[in-house]
């Protein structure tokens, strides 16, 4: 199944063509089958999130000749500016950063021979039907933003000191905003019949600002833990200079999140709770500790360290899989997209860095 997605109509074309002619760009010599899937794992997660970012684009972001597609909805789009009021520049230039990921890691792994990701038989979700989205890809979509779980376990997870889940695999840590942890919400409106009572339309505006850091603090962790299984110099290069982009859009959501006006959906009940007063508040909560608490790192016999955490390598494309799977991310999608998500994260999983150590 993945095989034959992965090599199908322009790819396989494309791949041929560079087959022929390695040296045109000074890439000399085949990426190793570890490599390959390492790379090719993260073109298939950057081309789903290219997917929702240019749903978040069409919506709430800047429609322009570099992030083309939609109109806009204003009331959506002053309801994402009580986060922060350059939040359409910040969803605009995110869209722009996850485009280019997947466009660079696919035409790196052709220039190479190797196939690229290709996700393209799956898109076919309905999405958004208001006024302003991109009416030509109704219908066309990977990712569905309408029926989310967000675990914002993350806002504690870099706020503690204490507890890193890599040494401490089975601690919970708390959610910062636990109703969108118990319940699907939507991130974006999904009809106009959204755009109202007002705490709705900014329960969503506030849905979509705890959903951005989430997705982007697991592109923080994922490439340094792929990156230890690199085995060409170059490849772990790419892992390297792609995964801080991840860290800064991560940054910065994470601090628009924490100007979420706290509130209660009057349609179903969901609370954004003011994160400064109790029993929220001190240093688990408060919102302007942006910057990764310091902890423990490798063994409690070591200092502690602020560092990105998880960056446990085992598994972690496979738990990438799951978490977004989780999250409702591909609500809709049939089991043979599963299939092939889950055959792409095994051979990423797979790839062990060679040569002497
Ligand atoms: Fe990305």
């Amino acid at each position: 199944m993945k095989r034959a997605l992965a090599t199908a109509g322009a790819a396989t074309a494309t791949a041929k063509l560079f087959a022929d002619d390695h040296s045109s760009n000074g890439n000399h010599g085949r990426l190793s089958k570890g490599d390959a899937a390492l790379l090719r794992f993260a073109a298939a997660a950057e081309i789903l999130e290219s997917d929702f970012w240019i749903q978040y684009n069409e919506l709430g972001g800047i429609q322009d000749g570099e992030v083309s597609g939609g109109t806009g909805i204003p009331a959506y789009t002053t309801a994402l500016q009580q986060l922060d009021s350059d939040f359409p520049q910040y969803i605009h230039d995110n869209t722009d950063d996850e485009i280019t990921h997947f466009t660079f890691l696919n035409a790196y792994l052709m220039s190479k021979g190797a196939a690229p990701a290709n996700l393209d038989a799956f898109r076919m979700l309905t999405g958004s039907t208001a006024t302003g989205v991109n009416t030509s890809l109704i219908g066309k979509r990977l990712t569905n933003l309408t029926q989310l779980t967000v675990d914002t376990s993350w806002w504690t997870r870099y706020r503690s000191s204490a507890n890193n889940p890599d040494l401490d695999p089975g601690f919970v840590f708390p959610q910062a905003v636990p109703g969108l942890f118990s319940g699907q919400f939507t991130a974006i409106p999904r009809t106009n019949a959204d755009l109202g009572p007002p705490n709705h339309l900014q329960a969503i505006a506030n849905t979509a600002g705890f959903h951005m850091p989430t997705i982007e603090q697991g592109g923080s962790s994922l490439y340094p833990s792929m990156a230890q299984r690199a085995t060409s110099a170059e490849v772990l290069r790419i892992l390297i200079s792609i995964g801080p982009t991840e860290t800064m859009h991560f940054q910065t959501w994470s601090d628009k999140a924490g100007n979420a006006p706290p509130l209660t959906d009057p349609t179903n009940g969901l609370v954004f709770p003011d994160l400064n007063s109790s029993p929220f508040g001190g240093e688990t909560f408060q919102t302007n500790l942006i910057m990764p608490e310091p902890c423990p790192f490798l063994s409690r016999g070591l200092p502690v360290c602020s560092i990105i955490r998880p960056t446990e390598t085992k598994g972690v494309a496979m738990g990438v899989v799951k978490f977004l799977t989780a999250m409702g991310l591909f609500m809709g999608q049939p089991p043979a997209f599963f299939e092939m998500l889950k055959d792409l994260a095994a051979d990423a999983d797979a790839a062990k860095r060679e040569g002497p150590d």
